[in-house]
């Protein structure tokens, strides 16, 4: 039987070791290129003025591109402490446009600070000369790009590569600010491109209830006995046709009662097979990824603990595997959910927000001011906004100002209303509600329909849909990688920060 220590997790083997105020000798310098092949501006503050325009003329030579995260590796010039160059692209000229001169906004330098990273795996000592004044940027997007999904092997070491990032420009405390955010984000990825035969409902809560003890969180695990006892009834349903039996994780960050309180819940979907309304084969691996909103949310909770954030953070994480069997909830049934509510499944592949209903509910018991779920819900997320766009419901005003901040660290939540005329088809003719509605149209906001049922009144709420933000299926990109990719842990950061700041 895998224990919780088959959790796969890894080290960063690009570790950012120091912030640098000038250029130092070293292995690899990383300059910016912006603008058009045959007009190619090199953005390397600190650098000499005749490096830059030797830079200015090799890299077009050999066919630079500057669209945003493109690398391209030369000798390093005469007068650079360095064997080579890495010019990473800033964007302008390639897509037609020309902005050479507009600034740089954020999320590009982050972007290609993070795909820099990976050009620079394997070359020893990188420094990242791209944007002095913004050594901050730099320096989370290097950190989040340098993460490298572990495989489940019997000969590899999980030693790091000895691979060391400098940013020119960034203080100490920037640093390890990027270091810890990162920390946090790897650790979702990890969670997330473990195996579902090596994560699973036990596993998963013991690897939660291990890091909320390091990281000082009160720690409370809901085992099978303790679910039925409080009466979890969507959350047993959901896990009742799998032998690895559904937890439910509780973490609290406390710091004090006069402090608002932020309730975090996130779906753990261990693996999603669709149970007796069984998922197609092709693509059902992905759904090894169906924790992802939980994942989030327990990598959050222990980040806030880190940073010592002055908000009272309270993590509630369903965990349960949906498999087929003889032991699973079918269609038809009716469940009676924790708070005595009463659901008609009509679709048992309609399973995430059976569980987070629950947790939802057990959340609003503790009063908090705002509450953030997130979740890997619905393909319909994917349909209305692609892969790299999460999905924002709620309470208006809090909906604005969760994607408001998600869009302003890069992970960029999108507002997504909540139509009455879709309410509707919820109704059941035997139970308070159905699971799903009657069409496919408008799925996304159906199952936040179905949550707010959940969400006590005066409880500012938003629902963050990540089902095709929080795994790339495809190759890394910017300071994304292929698999897990975190998101949303910056956008739940923001939040907490925001009201850690304003209430
Ligand atoms: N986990 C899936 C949603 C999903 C799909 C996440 C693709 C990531 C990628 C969820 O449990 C699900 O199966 N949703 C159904 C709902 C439907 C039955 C109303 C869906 O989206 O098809
Ligand atoms: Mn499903
Ligand atoms: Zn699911």
């Amino acid at each position: 039987m895998p224990t919780a220590a088959s959790v796969l997790s890894r080290t960063p083997d690009l570790a950012l070791s120091r912030a640098v105020s000038s250029v130092e000798a070293c292995d690899v310098v990383v300059v910016g290129v912006r603008g058009s092949e045959d007009a190619t501006t090199v953005v390397a503050p600190g650098l000499d003025d005749a490096v830059v325009r030797a830079l200015e003329t090799t890299l077009p030579v050999v066919g630079v591109r500057t669209g945003v995260g493109n690398t391209t590796r030369v000798p390093a010039p005469e007068g650079l402490p360095a064997s080579s160059v890495v010019a990473v692209g800033l964007g302008g000229g390639e897509q037609g446009g020309d902005g050479a001169d507009e600034a740089v906004d954020a999320e590009t330098l982050r972007r290609a600070a993070g795909a820099a990273a990976r050009a620079c795996r394997g070359l020893g000592t990188a420094l990242l000369a791209l944007d002095a004044a913004r050594g901050a940027d730099v320096a989370l997007g290097a950190a989040l790009g340098s993460y490298r999904p572990a495989k489940v092997t019997g000969t590899d070491d999980e030693e790091g590569s000895g691979d060391r990032l400098l940013v020119l420009g960034a203080d100490a405390a920037e640093v390890e600010r990027a270091d810890t955010v990162a920390g946090a984000v790897g650790l979702a990825r990890d969670l997330v491109n473990t195996p579902p035969n090596l994560l699973f409902p036990d596993s998963f809560a013991r690897r939660a209830e291990e890091l909320g003890r390091e990281a000082g969180l009160e720690v409370e695990v809901l085992d099978e006995r303790a679910l039925a006892e409080g009466g979890y009834g969507g959350v047993l349903a959901v896990g009742g046709g799998s032998s690895r039996p559904p937890r439910l994780v509780r973490l609290a960050h406390r710091v004090s009662g006069d402090r608002p309180t932020v309730a975090l819940v996130g779906k753990g979907v261990t693996f999603d097979t669709g149970g007796i309304s069984i998922k197609p084969a092709a693509g059902m691996e992905k759904m090894t990824s169906d924790m992802g909103g939980a994942a989030a949310v327990v990598a959050t909770v222990v980040l806030a603990a880190r940073l010592g954030l002055d908000v009272n953070v309270v993590a509630t994480v369903p965990m349960a595997e949906n498999m087929p069997s003889s032991t699973a909830y079918r269609p038809g049934d009716v469940l009676t959910m924790y708070g005595g509510t009463t659901v008609e499944v009509q679709n048992t592949d309609a399973e995430g927000r059976l569980i987070l209903a629950d947790a939802i509910t057990r959340a609003c018991e503790d009063a908090p001011d705002y509450l953030v779920d997130t979740a890997t819900l619905t393909g319909a997320q994917m349909v209305a906004l692609g892969n790299r766009t999460p999905g924002v419901m709620g309470t208006e005003e809090f909906r604005d100002r969760v994607a408001a901040l998600s869009q302003g660290v890069g992970e960029n939540g999108w507002p997504m209303p909540l139509p009455e005329e879709i309410r509707d088809g919820l109704d059941s003719d035997v139970a308070d509600l159905s699971n799903i509605t009657p069409t496919r149209w408008g799925g996304m906001l159906a199952a936040g329909l179905f949550l707010a049922e959940f969400v006590a009144e005066g409880v500012d709420w938003a629902h963050v849909d990540v089902a095709g933000p929080a795994y790339n299926d495809t190759a890394a990109t910017g300071y994304l990688p292929k698999g897990g990719t975190g998101v949303p842990v910056r956008t739940m950061l923001a939040v907490l920060e925001d009201v850690a700041a304003r209430g």
